[in-house]
């Protein structure tokens, strides 16, 4: 991998260079993660993977080897199948060496529309998972997720209030966070203002029809972006930008 921006670090980049590029600057610091092709498509047939490539998943798995906690959406959750993070060796080493807990835990945001209790990021997971919904979700759904492992946090009422999500897990010691998605989560927690840089993949693909882009659900003001590094392998650009106005929580 070659770092080309900005134009006085331009260097190749060890695997240990790059993980100090994507370490975690802040011990409260929210990152979102996006591949999406040239085009802005974050999927084909309704899922990521085929847009990701080998340079994609070695800065998402830094992102997710150097964090305390994964939070994803309940359909992102549900549509990627993910059952929580199991740590490979070198994953096991890093987080040793960096101080953190051998695993981190998932974290599901959801009303309880669309993450049923058997969900694999519930059932699968090594740590137990937390699943983050509002005070209107019925009891008997929030004993559901419980009975099934997940730690049941609540915040907000009718929709989870995130920036309260966001403190609850930074005073569990979870404050280094890594967003995977997807883009409803992102849109939600930019309107909080609680994005404190995005790592986006801009995946050497066109694809054209309906797929959606990386923010959606909530209008918001613009937010302003920061091109903090790019690197590039191959043909696909990997960057990172600081959201410069709306960062403070
Ligand atoms: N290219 C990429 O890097 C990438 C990454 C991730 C996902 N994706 C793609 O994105 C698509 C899914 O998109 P999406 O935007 O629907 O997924 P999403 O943001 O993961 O999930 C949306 C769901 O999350 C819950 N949610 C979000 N904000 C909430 C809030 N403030 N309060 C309560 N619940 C909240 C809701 O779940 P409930 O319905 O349960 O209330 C909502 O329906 C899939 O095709 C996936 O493959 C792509």
């Amino acid at each position: 991998m070659r770092r080309i921006w900005p134009p006085e670090e331009v260097t190749d980049l060890d695997e240990q260079a790059l993980e100090t590029l994507y370490r975690y600057p802040s011990p409260n610091w929210l990152v979102v993660n996006f591949v999406a092709s040239v085009d802005g498509a974050v999927s084909v047939n309704g899922r990521a993977g085929s847009l990701s490539d080998e340079p994609d998943r070695r800065v998402l798995k830094l992102g997710s080897d150097l964090a305390d906690v994964l939070l994803v959406g309940a359909t992102t959750a549900m549509v990627e199948e993910f059952r929580g993070y199991h740590p490979d060796d070198e994953t096991r080493a890093r987080r040793n060496a960096h101080g953190l807990a051998p695993v981190p835990p998932t974290a599901v945001v959801t009303t309880g529309r669309s993450l049923p209790s058997d969900a694999p990021v519930i059932t699968e997971a090594e740590v137990p998972s937390f699943v983050i919904t509002p005070s209107s979700t019925p009891e008997k759904q929030r004993a559901a997720w419980a009975e099934a492992g997940a730690t049941v946090l609540t915040c907000g009422t009718d929709t989870v209030d995130l920036a309260e999500a966001v403190r609850e897990l930074a005073g569990r010691g979870l404050g280094r966070i890594d967003s995977e998605g997807g883009p409803h989560l992102f849109g939600a927690l930019l309107a909080q203002g609680l994005v404190d840089e995005l790592r986006v993949t801009a995946s050497p693909v066109l694809v054209s029809g309906a797929a959606g882009r990386i923010v959606a659900g909530v209008e918001i003001e613009p937010a302003s972006l920061e091109l903090a590094s790019v690197v590039a392998e191959n043909d696909t650009l990997l960057m990172r930008y600081l959201v410069r106005h709306l960062g403070a929580h």
